[in-house]
């Protein structure tokens, strides 16, 4: 079962006098999403992964193609699609000198709650994206790292089955965006929440996603596992030396070889095939009286697949 099938996404913004302006943000993208997935949207500054995220949650009208969110048609039902969803973004602020508690329940009186259900809501919510002790800070006196699980507690109001979450880590130190990690990873195993996120980190993807979606331009120019994506855009296994003596130039002019880097004393060549290269370059370092004191190799990093397709 689908929770999100979207075919030929289009979306123009159009500005300017006359609305003469015009950026394509996105040009026929298309995507389904299973129920229970935690689907990740990566892609360069201004790929189009908020207007797409926008346009699923029913916030923007794309001008062509069929989206249809949870059964439903996203022109036609939105009212239906949206008491099932819900939104948070990284770059969302609340009021300055409302609190939490206040914060998360005037978003639930928003959605019917009242009273006692109200009351047990927010301090649920407080409970589970850890804000208790905050929930009577003035929102500008939180840290960053507190706005963003506020900002995640305000979305998880209406307990949605679908939740859009753009960028959801942005700026949080390593220590707490992994918490926030996990709280999500928790939400698919625990509720069964189908989950769409957009990052730039491509850790996060490739821990928390069941499948990738790389956008550009408006465009989807890959999509599948975090493994997957790092087979299909065939940018090699890497293969890093520590030699002595330290450096041997013609290892980037080598058969196979399709990059070259040092760092840290250590040679990472980019093969194409680590198997049929290693045997090769080991012999020729022994034959040039080079010694290998530690040699490695290893996947792709996902951020490599990004910047190869971002080029
Ligand atoms: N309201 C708007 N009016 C005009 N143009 C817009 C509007 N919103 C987005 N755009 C344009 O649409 C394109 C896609 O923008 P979008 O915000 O979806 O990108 P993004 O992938 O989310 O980028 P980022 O990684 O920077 O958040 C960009 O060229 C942007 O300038
Ligand atoms: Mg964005």
């Amino acid at each position: 079962m689908l929770a999100i099938d979207a075919r030929d996404v289009v979306k123009t913004f159009r500005s300017g006098v006359f609305r003469r302006r015009a950026t394509a943000a996105l040009s026929g993208v298309s995507l389904a999403v299973p129920r229970g997935a935690i689907f990740g949207v990566l892609g360069p500054n201004g790929a189009g992964k908020t207007t797409l995220l926008s346009i699923l949650a029913t916030l923007l009208i794309p001008d062509g193609g069929q989206v249809t969110v949870l059964g439903h048609d996203v022109r036609r039902e939105a009212t239906l699609i949206r008491r099932r969803l819900n939104m948070a973004s990284g770059n969302a602020s609340f009021l300055w000198n409302q609190r939490p508690a206040e914060i998360l329940a005037f978003y639930g009186r928003l959605y019917g709650l009242s009273g006692r259900a109200l009351r047990r809501r927010v301090d649920d919510l407080l409970e589970l994206c850890e804000l208790t002790a905050y929930r009577r800070v003035a929102y500008n006196a939180l840290s960053t790292g507190f706005k963003q699980r506020l900002a995640l507690a305000k979305s998880l109001v209406n307990d949605p089955e679908l939740l859009f979450l753009d960028e959801p880590t942005l700026g949080l130190d390593p220590d707490v965006a992994a918490r926030l990690r996990g709280r999500i990873a928790d939400l698919r195993r625990e509720r069964g929440m189908t989950i769409v996120l957009t990052t730039h980190y491509m850790r996060e993807a490739e821990q928390l996603c069941d499948e990738i979606a790389f956008i550009k331009g408006g465009r989807v120019l890959a999509r599948g596992t975090a493994g997957e994506l790092k087979r299909q855009i065939r940018i090699g296994e890497v293969i890093a030396f520590r030699l002595d003596p330290p450096a041997a130039p013609w290892l980037g002019e080598a058969a196979g070889v399709l990059r070259c880097v040092t760092h840290d004393g250590r040679i990472e060549c980019t093969v194409d095939e680590a198997e049929k290269r290693l045997p090769e370059l080991l012999r020729r370092l022994h034959d040039e009286g080079a010694v290998v004191r530690d040699v490695q190799v290893r996947e792709p990093e996902l951020e490599e697949v990004f910047v190869e397709l971002a080029r």
